[in-house]
């Protein structure tokens, strides 16, 4: 299938019925949501739309995932699944509000495997926790999965992820309940840059930034960045698309050679998403399996 050649090959879910109902983390508080209902979900399409079309501009091919009534947080597909190398790894959710949300994703990536875009699909082994790409980001440089664990997803799921695709995982444990997906701690540049944020981990974690990533390679996000969901951010090739950056933090961007593409996603940061939340690479390859393939 064509879009297999494609720079970057992206799931995404429109916001038909995103809102904010639940409380699942520090960030959702639905009697907030509630009396405001019309104006924020005509903001949320409008800021949904501008990022669908920034990823369009910047050569992303999107696939739509159809939106389903009473599972407002389907639109972060960030969390349906760890995909790499063709295969799916199926998300098991914490908590019964996202559950649902399970056979929905797995159903779309069957119908994926349908079009040829994957070709595996598989469901996490009972009782074990891992809510996809959103705590376990792909670091192509490193060529490693960085694992979040705690709030979300178990530690026994990085064993899973690391037998299933054959790659190194590290296990990070997430200690700031706003910042409970490693996706909303920690971004994987693709120059080996870590873009982080330091009070989201213990020192054990700290460590195993420090021992992966120079200090150069370090960009520590200070809590005004860290507050609006910096980390969160989605890379194609040297263009970083992320909710908003201080004058500092896209400087620090700009002078490794990347260029910022702010775009506001103020009502999904209500739910405790962003950018990076509300997409998920169905491209990623390890040198792994393309030398597999080579030989
Ligand atoms: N309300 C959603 C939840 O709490 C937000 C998910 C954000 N996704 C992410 N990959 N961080 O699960």
């Amino acid at each position: 299938m064509e879009t297999r050649h494609q720079a970057a090959h992206i799931l995404m879910c429109a916001p038909e019925h995103f809102a904010v109902t639940y409380s699942i983390n520090p960030w959702m508080n639905p009697a907030a949501w509630d009396p405001a209902s019309q104006t924020l979900t005509r903001q949320a399409h409008r800021e949904w739309k501008r990022l669908h079309q920034r990823l369009l501009q910047l050569g992303a091919a999107i696939d739509l995932m159809p939106p389903v009534p009473v599972l407002p947080d389907l639109v972060f597909t960030a969390n349906a699944a760890v995909v790499m190398d063709d295969t799916a790894l199926v998300a098991h959710f914490r908590y019964a509000q996202r559950q649902p949300e399970e056979a929905q994703f797995e159903g779309h990536f069957q119908d994926l495997i349908a079009a040829g875009v994957l070709r595996a699909v598989k469901t996490m082994p009972e009782g074990i926790c891992l809510e996809g790409a959103g705590d376990c980001v792909w670091d192509k440089s490193r060529q490693m999965f960085w694992m979040g664990y705690g709030p979300r997803s178990d530690l026994a799921a990085a064993k899973v992820v690391s037998e299933t695709f054959g790659l190194e995982t590290a296990a990070l444990e997430l200690v700031d309940p706003r910042f409970y997906h490693m996706d909303t701690a920690l971004s994987a540049l693709p120059n080996g840059e870590i873009m982080y944020v330091p009070s989201a981990f213990n020192a054990e974690g700290l460590k195993q930034i420090h021992d992966r990533a120079t200090p150069e390679q370090r960009i520590e996000l200070k809590p005004k960045d860290a507050a609006i969901f910096a980390a969160n951010s989605v890379w194609i090739g040297d263009q970083v698309v992320m909710s908003g950056a201080s004058i500092g933090l896209r400087r620090q961007l700009e002078t490794r050679g990347y260029r910022v593409i702010a775009t506001s996603l103020g009502t999904f940061h209500r739910s405790g998403g962003s950018a990076f939340c509300l997409t998920l690479r169905l491209d990623h390859r390890s040198e792994k399996a393309a030398l597999r393939q080579a030989s």
